[in-house]
């Protein structure tokens, strides 16, 4: 057992605790890296992601009445609402419990009223799913507090529904299913069409993920999320006058898309190329992951970081520059931007004993450009959501 582990659960029991008396039950949900295949989930594409051992953990019991209780221990804030009640907050995180519950209702599965305290260590706006972990660490423990019975896939389905509309981010699948599926050592290759997956064991011998975090979140992070989406479904009507079988920009290939070339605009046309190539350039790094090349498999994350930032334009300069001071550097494999963009980390593979030189050359050269000091974290993969025994 970890001390962050340990530290955050006996923070939420204990905050719980002097509020309202022993909680029913206490419940995680980890944040995600994902190594490759980047807004390909909504263009119903592949994706390669991993639980890690960060978590947004939860103390939870029922109340007598209809009303929700919450209170974020690491940011010392509270909120409380009556079920029949809800509306969008101007605090972010309560909008994400609501979310679920708001679907819950919409599902007609009723519940009662509860107390919640909530902490975490994953790290905040850093692009590794917090939300994600609070949405399903919330619709987890409701199921189990209230013996809803739904299954795991059905709570991811829940959790991104949740945030497509009470949140209003049009996201897809990933962020959920990696951190309800997550499983140690593993990463999780997920057809987001058929929701079939399998887990790869990721072979980290000598090799460590580490994040590099700008600590920049750009305002237009979520609105131009929804104007990446657009764009990618303007390219795909296009292409369906001519290809009406043609759903997604995953049934598209590179000769459909340069048929369209010159019928769409050129932002759009830059869009779906990227998520073309990407949808197959994951492909042919689970190939490399198989075979265990991680060689191969890093020089394809420097041609996602390159499309993301030329094709798509979810980079920003802080990324860039860290994308680029990586790819200068022999001991790390592969790294790019991670994440819907416009700030948050960029994942590098870095040989094992390099790890330290290559973040402190990296907070130097990042501080010495834009004045401001770097993050970074090393992270290991870890299980997906699960209740916590607080014996
Ligand atoms: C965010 C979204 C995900 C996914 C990624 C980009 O994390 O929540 O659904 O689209 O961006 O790959």
């Amino acid at each position: 057992m970890s001390n962050e582990f340990s530290g955050c659960i006996s923070r939420v029991v204990s905050i719980y605790q002097l509020k309202y008396g022993s909680p029913d039950l206490c419940a995680k949900s980890p944040g995600r890296i994902n190594l490759i295949g980047e807004h390909t989930d909504y263009n119903l594409g592949f994706v390669l992601p991993a639980a890690i051992d960060k978590a947004i953990y939860i103390a939870i019991g029922k109340r007598e009445d209809a009303e929700i209780h919450v209170t974020a221990a690491d940011l010392e804030e509270s909120f409380s609402v009556s079920i029949s009640n809800m509306s969008k907050s101007t605090l972010d995180w309560p909008n994400y419990i609501m979310g679920i519950v708001d679907q819950l209702n919409k599902l007609g599965l009723t519940i009662g009223g509860f107390n919640a305290v909530i902490a975490g260590d994953v790290p905040l706006g850093a692009g590794l799913s917090s939300s994600a972990a609070l949405e399903c660490v919330t619709v987890y423990a409701l199921n189990e507090l209230f013996g809803l019975g739904l299954s795991k896939l059905d709570m991811v389905k829940l959790a991104q529904k949740a945030e497509n509309q009470f949140v209003g981010l049009q996201c897809g699948i990933m962020d959920m299913f990696a951190s309800m599926f997550g499983k140690a050592d593993a990463v999780i290759q997920l057809d987001c069409r058929s929701l079939d997956y399998h887990y790869s064991p990721f072979n980290q011998e000598g090799i460590k993920i580490v994040l590099l975090d700008t600590c920049v979140k750009h305002s237009l992070a979520s609105s131009e999320y929804n104007v990446r989406r657009t764009e990618c479904e303007s390219g795909v009507s296009e292409i369906q006058k001519s290809h009406p079988a043609v759903a997604s920009l995953r049934d598209v290939n590179a000769t459909m898309l340069e048929e369209v070339r010159n019928s769409v605009d050129q932002k759009v046309y830059n869009r779906c190329k990227y998520i073309v190539e990407e949808i197959q350039r994951l492909q042919d790094a689970c190939i490399d992951l198989e075979q265990n090349n991680l060689i191969a498999f890093g020089k394809k994350m420097y041609l996602t970081h390159e499309g993301l930032s030329k094709l798509y334009e979810v980079s920003c300069k802080e990324l860039d520059f860290l994308a680029n001071f990586s790819k200068g550097n022999a001991n790390v494999l592969g790294a790019r931007m991670m994440g819907g963009g416009f700030g948050g980390c960029t994942i590098n593979l870095v040989k094992e004993e390099s790890v330290s030189d290559f973040i402190s050359q990296a907070e130097i050269a990042f501080e010495k450009e834009f004045n401001t000091k770097l993050k970074s974290y090393i992270v290991s993969l870890g299980d997906g959501t699960s209740l916590v025994s607080i014996d």
